[in-house]
């Protein structure tokens, strides 16, 4: 990246891939379908179970990001929510008044948690984990829950795309054509991921021509009927050397807490003890709502570009009520920083520097920041 042009987070942009040996074989490689979302990847599961399944409520965590949640709101099944967030060591399913036709959709949160040791079985209740943000962690390929999906497109430069697999092989749904509309948004990302690349490289291409692209080819996606991944994506993911952006993760995770420690103001959430799998990002608590948006606010004219996982009142308007009160806040006080393989040791020290002097200065300067 030119240094007049570095900056930090947001889209992916689509660099040449440098091979890193072999592309190890994913936990999904048995019997995977591939679709263009991790939305269309659940709605097609949900959309399968009605018939084939019979499930008739589908749990879901209370902090999740909402604009999913109203897509999983279009079906017939029921939406209900349980107790967990990512300051919970274990999904709170335990008490769940679980019945048969009901199925627990299970989120490994940011890549941070590790196999629950023990998932209480109830008869005809499935459990479906979401594996977005780890793909390749010992718990997505040790698991024997009914479903598992991830969101590919989140964690890997991908224009498209998403996995849904079944540990416990049961028949998948079949996969559907590739819609015209998830066929137009992809290549739109596609060409934004592009152009800006060449952006940071230095090539005279402008900021906003790019960002509007790339803003653009979501809307689409949510106008889609569930589509499959387009052909395109299917190859690229083929050629991801995705051990290796792992460990660069993992590295870039390691480097941010360390620069970060003893800040008093924050809080790092840290991988458990045991974790055999690789953080997504840097999520980042603040002590409050007011410090978290002027130092977000900051980051923002550094050309560092955190996202907010979850915003739960604004993206879009919350969709399902009795989200509780210390989900509500965690998500006023949360960001996120990008750790992956776009980035390097200096890069993630910078980003710190960033924050601890944002954030101090706040301390200093409340009066300017509220
Ligand atoms: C944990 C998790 N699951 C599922 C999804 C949905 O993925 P997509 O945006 O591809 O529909 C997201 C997207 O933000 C996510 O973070």
């Amino acid at each position: 990246m030119q240094s007049d042009r570095w900056e930090h987070g947001s889209d992916f942009h689509w660099g040449p891939i440098a091979p890193v040996g072999p592309v190890p074989s994913p936990p999904w490689r048995a019997n995977p379908t591939y679709w263009a979302t991790g939305r269309h990847a659940l709605l097609a599961l949900m959309q399968h179970s009605p018939s084939a399944r019979r499930w008739t409520r589908l749990w879901i965590p209370s902090y999740f990001c909402q604009s999913v949640v109203a897509a999983l709101t279009t079906t017939e099944i029921q939406i209900c929510l349980y107790p967990d967030s990512p300051i919970e060591a274990f999904p709170g399913t335990d008490d769940l008044p679980v019945r048969a036709g009901d199925a627990v959709l299970v989120v490994n949160y940011f890549g941070l948690r590790s196999r629950p040791s023990f998932v209480p079985r109830v008869s005809g209740v499935e459990i479906v984990e979401d594996h977005t943000h780890d793909p390749w962690s010992a718990w997505a390929s040790e698991s024997d829950a009914d479903w598992c999906v991830a969101s590919l497109r989140k964690v890997l430069p991908l224009p498209d795309g998403a996995v849904l697999w079944s540990p416990r092989g049961h028949g998948l749904p079949n996969v559907r054509p590739v819609a015209i509309e998830v066929q137009q948004a992809s290549l739109q990302k596609m060409s934004g991921m592009q152009l800006k690349a060449l952006y940071l490289a230095g090539m005279p291409i402008r900021k906003k021509v790019f960002r509007d692209l790339l803003l653009e080819s979501e809307a689409p996606h949510k106008e889609a009927p569930v589509s499959a991944m387009t052909p395109w994506s299917r190859e690229l993911l083929e050629c991801m050397p995705c051990v290796g952006w792992c460990e660069q993760r993992a590295a870039n995770h390691a480097a941010l807490r360390r620069s970060l420690a003893g800040v008093p103001w924050l809080h790092c959430l840290a991988p458990g003890e045991r974790l055999q799998g690789c953080p997504f990002s840097g999520v980042l608590l603040f002590d409050s709502p007011q410090r978290r948006d002027y130092v977000r606010r900051g980051l923002i004219e550094s050309r560092i570009y955190p996202a907010i996982l979850w915003d739960l009142e604004k993206t879009p308007p919350r969709v399902l009520g009795n989200i509780r009160p210390q989900d509500l806040d965690l998500s006023r006080r949360v960001i996120s920083l990008h750790c992956d393989h776009r980035y390097s040791f200096p890069d993630m020290v910078r980003v710190a520097d960033s924050i601890r002097r944002l954030g101090t200065a706040f301390g200093s300067d409340t009066a300017d920041a509220l």
